[in-house]
């Protein structure tokens, strides 16, 4: 049993505060006696600031985010910042479009927890970005539901709350239909869906107990829109992304809970999926050669423009902030323009 109830309750009293957990008792037992415990404190003082000891536990409160129960001068956001006072979760975070929305979200003024199943990876950008305050790394297997809830509970713990995920970590396995594997279908099937599926539940759990909204983004592409040719599963896979996002958010509107896709063309910078085999499945596909794929891709977009994970961050920025408060279930195109399905 989790800490969970407890910190949502801060929420609900405090929703613009965070809480870092500088001690954890057993929380199991003692999570109506630590509930009940918090209600008296904050009749005592509704403005909760600095270590309070709830029940077994014992929280640091404070309106920035802190580290090691002290309070740190985080680096600066860089942008204008947007996203200043969010906590946000990124899966796949670790490689390419993932880690360029991470850290676009956290540029804007975000606490970012960078998950990815790639530790070294992971251990790479916590060291670059050098920001305890702000930057928190876990490994995280999407496809395992375990894996998932302890990812979000890392969160937790450093910041008490969780008001923006973006789902990124995908696979692209591309044969055409007669050699598709069984095993790459399911592997696509099992991080490409259920992947996502297990961070919008876990997510959604969280922000409905803190009773304050938030914004998930799933990460599609423009062939969940159109399908790209000898590409079944991820056709198959990034389409169900898009009604698995506006089902939800139907859902969780009510709930001031929105979500949104994003359907990004091809984007080659820091991607693992444009790896040198699969650029020279894909000129075998086009009947070109391997060094003429990115500039092939290219040319088909309207705007002949090389599309970058920074283009894909910052429309993830977008949806995440307050500028997208009635953006809802919507499906946002950052391509170039290269298909014209919406
Ligand atoms: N690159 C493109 O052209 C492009 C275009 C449209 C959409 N996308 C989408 O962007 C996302 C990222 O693609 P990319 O090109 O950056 O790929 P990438 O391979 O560079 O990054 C994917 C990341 O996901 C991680 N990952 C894989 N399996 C995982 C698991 N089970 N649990 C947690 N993490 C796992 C990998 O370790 C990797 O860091 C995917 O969802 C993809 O569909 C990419």
């Amino acid at each position: 049993m989790s800490i969970r109830p407890l910190l949502a309750a801060i929420q609900r009293i405090q929703p613009a505060s965070f809480a870092e957990i500088i001690a954890a008792g057993n929380a199991g037992a003692a999570q109506p006696h630590a509930i009940h415990s918090l209600a008296s404190v904050a009749d005592l003082t509704p403005d909760l600031r600095g270590a309070i000891r709830v029940g077994e536990h014992t929280i640091f409160l404070s309106a920035t985010p802190t580290a090691n129960g002290k309070s740190i001068e985080p680096v600066p956001a860089t942008l204008s910042s947007p996203l200043a006072g969010q906590v946000a979760v990124v899966s796949g975070a670790a490689s390419g479009l993932g880690l360029g929305v991470a850290c676009g979200l956290y540029r804007a003024g975000a606490c970012v927890l960078f998950t990815d199943v790639d530790a070294a990876g992971l251990q790479a950008i916590a060291t670059r970005l050098a920001d305890p305050a702000r930057v928190h790394t876990a490994v995280v297997d999407v496809t395992n539901e375990a894996s998932v809830a302890a990812g979000f509970d890392a969160a937790l713990h450093r910041w008490g709350r969780v008001d923006c995920i973006a789902c990124c970590a995908g696979v692209a396995p591309a044969f055409p239909l007669e050699d598709f594997p069984l095993d790459k279908w399911e592997l696509s099937l099992r991080i490409n869906l259920t992947g996502y599926f297990l961070f919008g539940r876990e997510a959604a759990r969280i922000m409905k107990a803190q009773g304050h909204g938030g914004s998930m983004v799933l990460l599609s592409s423009k062939s969940g829109l159109e399908p790209s040719k000898a590409n079944t599963a991820y056709n198959a896979t990034k389409a169900g992304e898009l009604h698995m996002a506006r089902g939800w958010a139907l859902e969780l509107g009510r709930e001031g809970i929105r979500v949104n896709c994003i359907a990004p063309g091809n984007v080659f910078e820091g991607s693992k999926i444009w790896n040198p085999a699969y650029i020279a499945a894909a000129a075998k596909k086009k009947g070109i050669q391997p060094d003429e794929v990115i500039p092939y891709y290219i040319g088909l977009t309207a705007l002949n423009r090389d599309i970058k994970p920074d283009d894909i961050a910052n429309a993830a920025v977008f949806l995440a902030s307050d500028a997208a408060r009635c953006v809802t279930g919507q499906v946002l195109v950052v391509d170039g323009g290269q298909v014209w399905t919406r």
